[in-house]
């Protein structure tokens, strides 16, 4: 018997299977367009070609693991968080989601803080409102759009549209609905104070569920293209970030994962809620029952990589930059990256933040531009664990996960800045695979989260933090915290 964890990234969908025991069967990923960014700082994709995907990457799992739907016992979901999509009541998609990095909407937030007041959206949702979340894109949408707002009936986030297409059931669950500003994370239900407070139909919600919960089935039409079987239960899944936090075993205090995707997130879990006051890290559900999580976000953690990659090396393979970069000194000669590229939320929180290299001299090589970006990244994250640690938060050790953290060059880098034990589990799936774990809980094939993890997470090695380097990076991590304040005054005016 195998469970089916399906992860709506940035970049494709990704289907995995696994077997009782928790060991990869095979995963098939389905690459997404490049997302549209009609302008600087704009981000959107097509709900409709999330969806293809999953259909072709759950076709292609299946067959390259050779089974068939009879024997999937069950599905779950992970997906990028914070997406808008918007249906109308034929169900069609309305326009192209706003997306999560998506920084369009700073009016829209400063109208929700004016309307509602910033320490009431803070006791409604636990965190500030902002650009990234999905309630200001609807209400840009609302603004900037009304004939299209008109048609809304149902907002969705991106793995929720695609369980829609495959499971024709609208509904969430607590840790993706907790990035939407419209949910009350401490009480885990929809906030209808947000709701009615900004005058929206409530109706539009989804339903939600905790995230192991079953809240629908595999539809008859998504059996027949899909090759699943009709009726298949399909759990709530999780945000990405919740759901790589249960495949990287996150699931209690102590141990904290670094998650090198497009994004980068440094996350913990919490027992009780606690919020940071400045809201530099989000406070949401965690996808384990009644527990919570703080997580940091670096927006353009592994897409500064990309975008140095797309830009300076085409054609060059993520092997070939680490490599390259490691023939640059520790420190890459002074120079530092900023990930701002997308704006930046830990511990920022500005939309406008422009990225970019400082400290460039003639003696620069390409080498100090590409280790310089991964420092950075470093730098960036390091700003989050240091957060979520001034949060009362004990973390003995970190996990790294996602593309970044398959290089062995930049988790010593990791180590090193974070000056903590760095492990690497046995499975690195993340997302997909959490998502699977999170499936064989709700069809009762484990009876909790926890209990899932312990049975199937394994670290398989780590790096300890080196004193020279640890010292090093200590030194340029001061000088990079510094440059923030000093450019932050001209980002309003790069336009
Ligand atoms: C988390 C976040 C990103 C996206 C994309 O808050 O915005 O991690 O989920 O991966």
């Amino acid at each position: 018997m195998y469970w089916m964890g399906v992860d709506v990234g940035t970049g494709g969908t990704r289907a995995l299977l696994v077997d009782a025991g928790g060991k990869e069967i095979a995963a098939v990923t389905a690459p997404h367009e490049d997302m549209r960014m009609a302008q600087p700082l704009w981000a959107e994709q097509r709900p409709e070609d999330w969806a293809q995907a999953a259909v072709q990457a759950i076709r292609g799992v299946l067959a390259k693991a050779r089974a068939s739907g009879d024997d999937v016992r069950g599905v779950g979901m992970s997906g990028q968080m914070h997406g808008l999509v918007i249906l109308d009541r034929d169900n069609a998609v309305i326009r192209r989601a706003l997306i999560w990095c998506d920084q369009r909407s700073q009016p829209q937030v400063d109208f929700i803080n004016a309307k509602l007041g910033r320490d009431k959206v803070l006791e409604y949702t636990a965190n500030p409102v902002l650009t990234g979340f999905t309630l200001p894109k609807l209400l840009w949408v609302r603004d900037h759009e009304p004939r299209q707002f008109e048609y809304v009936r149902k907002m969705l986030l991106p793995k929720d549209y695609v369980r829609f297409t495959l499971t024709g059931e609208f509904a969430s669950e607590v840790s993706d609905a907790s990035g939407t500003a419209l949910f009350d994370v401490v009480h885990r239900r929809w906030s209808f104070e947000m709701m009615d407070g900004l005058g929206l139909d409530r109706a539009i919600l989804p339903m939600c569920t905790e995230s192991s919960e079953v809240s629908g089935a595999i539809s008859t039409q998504a059996a027949a293209v899909t090759g699943l079987k009709a009726g298949t239960p399909v759990v709530g899944g999780g945000g990405d970030q919740a759901a790589s936090a249960v495949g990287n075993g996150i699931v209690e205090s102590g141990v904290v994962s670094c998650t090198l995707g497009t994004s980068g997130v440094v996350f913990a879990h919490m027992e009780k809620v606690a919020y940071d006051p400045q809201g530099r890290v989000h406070t949401f559900c965690h996808a384990v029952r009644d527990k919570w999580h703080v997580m940091g976000v670096t927006q353009g953690a592994g897409l500064s990589l990309q975008w140095l990659r797309n830009q300076l090396a085409p054609g060059a393979t993520y092997d070939s930059l680490t490599e390259e970069a490691a023939a640059a000194p520790a420190g890459s000669q002074g120079l530092f990256w900023l990930p701002y590229l997308m704006g930046e939320r830990t511990p920022h929180l500005n939309a406008q933040a422009r990225g970019g290299w400082i400290g460039l001299t003639a003696k620069h090589t390409r080498a100090d531009l590409i280790r310089a970006v991964i420092e950075g990244v470093s730098y960036s994250q390091k700003d989050g664990l240091d957060v979520v640690e001034q949060l009362g938060v004990a973390v003995s050790s970190v996990r790294a996960s996602g593309g970044g953290a398959r290089s062995l060059f930049w988790r010593q880098i990791l180590a090193d800045v974070f000056g903590k034990r760095v492990a690497r589990l046995e499975t690195q799936e993340g997302s997909a695979y959490g998502a699977a774990l999170l499936a064989m809980v709700g069809t009762g094939e484990y009876a909790s989260v926890p209990e899932a993890c312990a049975a199937t997470i394994r670290e398989a090695d780590s790096v300890e933090p080196r004193a020279a380097e640890s010292a090093l990076y200590a030194r340029a991590h001061e000088v990079y915290r510094a440059l923030y304040p000093a450019l932050q005054p001209l980002y309003g005016r790069m336009t």
